[in-house]
Formats: C-alpha cells, structure tokens, sequence
C-alpha cells in the first residue's frame, strides 16, 4: 500500500499456537469476506454510502480554502464547535499534522471544545477575543443539541462583541446540502456554508469539508489528505474481495475473526507516537459506533497512548485477560532529536546507552518490547505503518480505517452506518429539556426507586 504498511502476521496461527489464524481458516472465512466486500462495494455504487467518493473530490479543497481565506485576517483561532465525527475527525487532523506548543506560522490555531461542558465552553470564551477568534458550526443532522447549545452561545457573544456583520464573516456552517435547521439557520443569517454530502455520515466524514474547512485554515495540505485516502481507495478497489490481497479487507476479517471464534471482541489501537493518539481516538467512534449493535458479538474498541500507556496498561495486556488483538500505529520516520553524548548525564552509568542516540530510537525500541512481549504470550499484535506523519499519509490510515469499518459491518451482520444507540440518546435528551414531541421520552427519565436497590 501507498504511505502505510500493514503487517497482519502477529495473528496467524504460526505466531500464536493454537490461537492465530491458519490457512485453512483463511480459507474458510474467505467467502464471506468476498460477500462483505461485494456488499460494501454495492452500497457504494447504489450511491447510498459515499465516504468512498470523497478522496475525489477536488471541488471540496477549493472550496474549504476558499472560504478559509475569506477569514477576517485578524482572525487567529478558529473553533470547532460538534460533537462526534463533527469533532473527532478534524481533531485527529489537527493533532496528527500539527506539532503542538509551536508557532503556527501562517495557518491558525485550531480549538476543539467538543464537550458541551460549560465550564470548558466557559472558559474557552474567556480566552478567545472574539475579533480574533471565527467559529465552524459542523453537524451533519444539524440538529444535535450540544452542537446547538454551543452555536446559541456563540452567536450571542460574538453578534455582542463584533456586530452582526463581524458574526457573519467569523461562523460557517458546516452540514447537510438541503436539510436539517442549521442550513435553513445559515440561509437566513447569511452565513457561510460548506456541505457534508447526504450519504456521508459523521464518523465516515472526515474527508468532507467536515475534516477539510478547519484543515485548511490551520494552513494543512488538503489536497494531500485526499490524494493519501485516493491511493489507498484504489488500491483496495483494484485489490478486490481477496482477503490475501485486500489490507482493508483483511484487517475487518481478522479482527472479526479475532472477535467471533478466538474470544477476543476488545481491539487495542496502540500509537507510537503522540500525533497519532487522536486518530485512535477517531477510529474508537468509527469502530463502535459502527459495529457495536449487537448483545451477542461486537467488539470494544480501545485507544492506548504509547509509550505511556506501558507505564499503565500493558501490565494488563501481557498478563490480564487474553480477550484483546492489538493494532500498534507508528511512523517509520521520526523526527531527529539526539540526546548528547557528553556531560553530566551522560557520563552516568545507568544513562551512558542513551548517548548520542536518536530520541526516536527509544520509543521505537519501546514498540519493538511491547510486540515481543505480547506475541511472547501469544497475543495477537498486528502493525500499521506510516511511512512518515504526513497528509497523504494520515489521508490514507483515515482512509484505510473508514473502509475496513465498511467490510467489517457485513462480517458482523450489521448495518455499519447507522448509530441508533446515538439517535435515541439524543432524543432521551431532547426530552430531558422539554422540547415538544419528546414527551415520551420525558417520561422514560422519571427516576423510580428500584426495590433491593441501594442508594447512599
Ligand atoms: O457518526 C455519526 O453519525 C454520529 O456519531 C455523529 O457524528 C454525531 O452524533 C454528531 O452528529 P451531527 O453531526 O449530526 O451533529
């Protein structure tokens, strides 16, 4: 594959005895991977899943630039106000091309509060002159209520500090082409807009203008993101329903497998690198939310901070519960930071083997312990590869991911693009605060003591 390398060997029966998969396994799931692939590929063509489109979508980086140099050049900050896909994508974009605590140079700082915690909402408002500060309403329904409630404080505190014109050129609208309250809200103020296409979801959208608009205006290389996700689309295409052939493919097939007849639902995603962490965090959406609605099998997705989290969960990885597969994700290329050679720290005896190494060195020896000792206890550890953190490359594990979750809801017997678990938490919301309509469930949130149940 173009920019990333995915190693599956870890779960093969030749590394784990008794409890890898074999050939003739390979083979025996092999059918039903071809009817995942066949079934993914014909909601594509159907024109009902459209994530797979979106890497050709030249339209959608002239627009998010565009509309991201009309920002008031004052403007130094743009928030990020969605919940969800709305909010994780372009964050992983943000923490994956953005070296944190620098100087941003020409791009903007990008703001995620995400949460509708007021304290956080509170706080961020405080701290970002509303002159200097422009905000991007993103959700797709356009009608979730944290999103709304942080657009309902937005829009006053900025129309009270820069006028309604100084709104106006400070929020854009990022939702549905036609329906939903928020483009009819955006039409009647006359804010900017972009659209999330009608059969790209949230999770699936981070290629979208969703993911796009705030890339670009945190100066990132757009058209890179796309042409990443563009190479391994076609690759995958062209690679066809053939596990042996297909890394998207394989990988929902194994890690199902993993789930279904070896007893391990719970999936570890293991970045070994810190700009890697949020793209876990992303893929944890993508593969719950996708594949999580079933009582009797659904995997747990997991997003475990290396090296740090060896330091707190790999104690329970190598001799905890063998319920999980582990996915570890690392650049091949780091940047260069050595640890001098001479001084003080160095002279030591117990630090001398770190002198004149690259810092990269260490956390790449960390990956290799880590996979050594899971596989030494036969635990299925597989490794994804960038070949640096760059667009094209985080273009294309995005990618990668979202088509993986694709096969992966066939294989499941699930509809891997829906979220009805998400929709009625919403609406239970909707009647916690007495919106019209919701009345039942209103009543579904009466507490009612349980008998025998204890509370202090
Ligand atoms: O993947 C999904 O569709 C959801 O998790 C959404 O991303 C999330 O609920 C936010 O929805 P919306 O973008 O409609 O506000």
């Amino acid at each position: 594959m173009k920019h990333l390398t995915l190693d599956l060997s870890g779960f093969s029966a030749s590394a784990i005895a008794g409890a890898g998969i074999s050939d003739s396994d390979l083979d025996g799931i092999a059918p039903r991977a071809r009817d995942a692939f066949a079934e993914a590929m014909a909601c594509w063509k159907r024109g009902d899943v459209g994530f797979w489109d979106l890497p050709d979508d030249h339209g959608a980086v002239a627009d998010a630039k565009a509309a991201a140099a009309r920002l008031p050049a004052e403007v130094d900050t743009l928030v990020v106000l969605g919940i969800g896909g709305s909010s994780l994508g372009p964050h992983a974009l943000w923490s994956a091309l953005v070296p944190p605590f620098g100087e941003r140079g020409a791009g903007r700082r990008l703001l995620f509060p995400d949460n509708s915690d007021p304290a956080t909402m509170a706080a961020l408002l405080a701290s970002c002159p509303p002159e200097r500060t422009a905000y991007n309403v993103v959700t797709k329904s356009g009608g979730t209520a944290e999103t709304a409630a942080q657009l309902l404080i937005v829009e006053r505190h900025l129309v009270a500090a820069v006028g309604e014109e100084g709104a106006r050129a400070r929020l854009l609208a990022t939702t549905d082409p036609e329906r939903g309250g928020l483009r009819a809200l955006a039409g009647e103020r006359g804010w900017a807009t972009l659209p999330v296409p009608a059969n790209v979801g949230g999770r699936f959208s981070v290629l979208s203008a969703v993911g796009l608009y705030p890339a670009a205006v945190a100066g990132l290389d757009i058209a890179g993101l796309l042409d990443g996700a563009r190479a391994v689309r076609d690759d995958i295409v062209a690679a066809g329903d053939d596990l042996r052939k297909n890394p998207a493919l394989a990988l929902a097939a194994l890690l199902h497998w993993q789930n279904a007849e070896a007893g391990r639902p719970l999936v570890v995603v293991m970045p070994y690198a810190d700009a890697l962490y949020d793209c876990a965090d992303w893929f944890r959406q993508l593969w719950g939310e996708s594949l999580g609605k079933r009582s009797d099998i659904a995997p747990t997705p997991i997003a475990s901070r290396m090296a740090t989290d060896q330091h707190s969960q790999l104690q329970l990885y190598t001799e905890g519960p063998d319920d999980k597969s582990y996915l570890v994700l690392a650049p091949a290329k780091r940047p260069a930071l050595v640890m001098p050679g001479d001084g003080p720290v160095a002279a030591r005896p117990e630090y001398g083997y770190l002198a004149n190494r690259q810092l990269g060195e260490l956390i790449d020896a960390e990956l290799r312990g880590t996979v050594a000792s899971l596989g030494a206890r036969q635990r299925p550890v597989a490794t994804l590869l960038l070949d640096e953190v760059s667009s094209p490359a985080v273009g294309a594990l995005l990618f990668l991911f979202e088509a993986a979750a694709a096969f992966a809801g066939p294989l499941y017997g699930v509809n891997p693009y829906d979220q009805p678990g998400v929709e009625e938490a919403k609406r239970l919301a909707f009647g916690a605060l007495g919106r019209p309509g919701f009345e039942a469930e209103a009543e579904k949130l009466a507490v009612r003591p349980r008998p025998g149940g204890l509370i202090f």
